[in-house]
């Protein structure tokens, strides 16, 4: 049994629910959370002053691609999980188009011992689907679910053939997700636009009706088959329309913070920094977004974290890569949004924190509770920073939202009851040396996000 000499005590916070907001003190003994709302006076080995400061779950980012294997000059999974400790993410869960792309177990479980000897946030992969590899589908576990490309992105992973994908939503019993642009839409404006070196254009290629055609492709795939199924990166106000007509059950839906921000216009000021699949949209769309997410008909934020080097940014379009980097701003940008009205602070735990939690059946993550492990960050609600190239931690070093002021932004990040982000005097910040990430636990039988609503 545990001494009390193994406690923590995080006193005087107001501590983010997703129902609300209160002060409390909280109680950390080993990796879990004993007491929620502790006595100021419990007896503990260390005190961390919180006054001032907003205590919230780590963030669970369900999108991110941290390139190892394969492309580590990009990122690897320990620079990435490093951006994720200084951004208050807590749990990442990446995205199979690695090279080679994750589409065996033998792969999954790879990775798997690769974030074991580095990573410093808690870490889960999912498996790739391809047109032969069912019978991994069907085998995977120790993974929040099966990857689908229904159009094609940065990689080679593409099932669009119909009988393909009726066999996989078939034959599977994970959850599924999915890249949502209909592959023979994106082709024909491509054909359409060939020769153009606008990046403006890619928002003509990759437009609205191609997104709409694959995102209603894969929900009606879902239904049919009775499929748990998590619509990634939604991007336009008619997604959302569609999907406010889903009946309830079996379908998620997520937006990602550059959706959320940018606009067409930005093409002109940010060049390709902002050219990602799905494209960005306009302003309308940018509101439905918000929208969707206020009427809870998108239930998750996430990143879509997805660096390249400038120089591969650089390249004439189309050959300048599509994806951009996001996690160690994305919390505080939306602190920052919550700072300028367009959300409240509950509204960002439910997000980023409970939504991904629930639709992925994470174990013991995702809120600040008894027994919970504790994945936590605190908040300077205060601070304001400026977002800058150089400051970066990813190894791609650059932001999309560079030279933004941004108001609210972690200053301490513990995983699993360890500290392994703070931000010292001056504002550098200090990193844990050991890694202190552990392999998420997904309990599917628990049923996704609807189970018991
Ligand atoms: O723009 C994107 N880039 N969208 C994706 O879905 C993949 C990502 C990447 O891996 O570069």
């Amino acid at each position: 049994m545990s001494t009390p000499r193994a406690r923590l005590l995080i006193r005087d916070a107001q501590v983010v629910d997703p129902d609300g907001v209160r002060r409390a003190n909280v109680l950390v003994e080993g990796d879990r959370i004993l007491d929620a709302d502790a006595p100021a006076t419990a007896a503990c080995r260390e005190v961390l002053d919180a006054s001032g400061l907003l205590l919230m779950p780590g963030v669970i980012d369900d999108q991110v691609h941290f390139r190892e294997p394969g492309l580590e000059y990009k990122e690897d999974l320990a620079s990435g999980s490093r951006a994720c400790a200084r951004g208050g993410v807590t749990t990442f869960l990446e995205m199979p188009n690695t090279r080679p792309a994750t589409t065996t177990c033998g792969l999954l479980h790879e990775k798997l011992e690769r974030a074991g000897r580095c990573a410093l946030v808690n870490y889960g992969f999912f498996i790739g689907a391809t047109t032969t590899n069912l019978a991994d589908l069907r085998a995977a576990d120790r993974t929040p679910g099966i990857k689908i490309f229904i159009g094609s992105s940065t990689g080679d992973l593409l099932v669009d053939e119909q009988a393909a994908l009726e066999r996989i939503f078939a034959g599977v019993t994970l959850p599924i997700t999915a890249h949502c642009e209909d592959e023979a839409t994106v082709r024909a404006n491509a054909a359409r636009l060939a020769g153009t070196t606008d990046v403006r254009d890619h928002s003509r290629i990759r437009d609205h009706a191609a997104a709409l055609i694959a995102t209603k492709r894969g929900v009606g795939l879902a239904l049919r088959h009775g499929r748990r199924f998590h619509v990634l990166h939604v991007s336009t106000g008619a997604e959302v329309d569609f999907l406010r007509t889903v009946p309830p059950g079996l379908v998620t839906a997520e937006a990602c913070l550059h959706h959320l921000w940018f606009t067409v216009e930005d093409y002109a000021r940010l060049g390709s920094r902002v050219q990602m699949n799905p494209s960005i949209k306009t302003r309308d769309d940018v509101r439905a977004l918000w929208a969707g997410l206020h009427d809870g008909t998108i239930q998750v934020v996430a990143t879509d974290h997805a660096p390249h080097t400038l120089e591969e940014k650089a390249r004439p379009y189309p050959e300048s890569p599509s994806g951009l980097p996001a996690v160690e701003n994305s919390l505080a940008l939306m602190l920052d949004a919550a700072h300028r009205g367009l959300c409240t602070l509950p509204e960002i735990v439910r997000w980023m924190c409970e939504a991904p939690a629930r639709t992925w059946d994470v174990v013991d993550r995702g809120r600040i509770a008894a027994g919970y492990f504790a994945d936590l960050v605190l908040v300077d609600p205060g601070r304001t920073r400026v977002i800058r190239d150089e400051a970066q931690i990813t190894k791609c070093g650059w932001s999309p939202w560079a030279g933004q002021s941004v108001t609210g932004w972690p200053v301490c990040t513990l995983v699993n009851g360890r500290i392994v982000f703070r931000e010292e005097a001056g504002g550098a910040p200090w990193f844990a040396a050991a890694p202190a990430g552990r392999e998420v636990t997904f309990d599917h039988a628990r049923g996704g996000w609807w189970a018991g609503t």
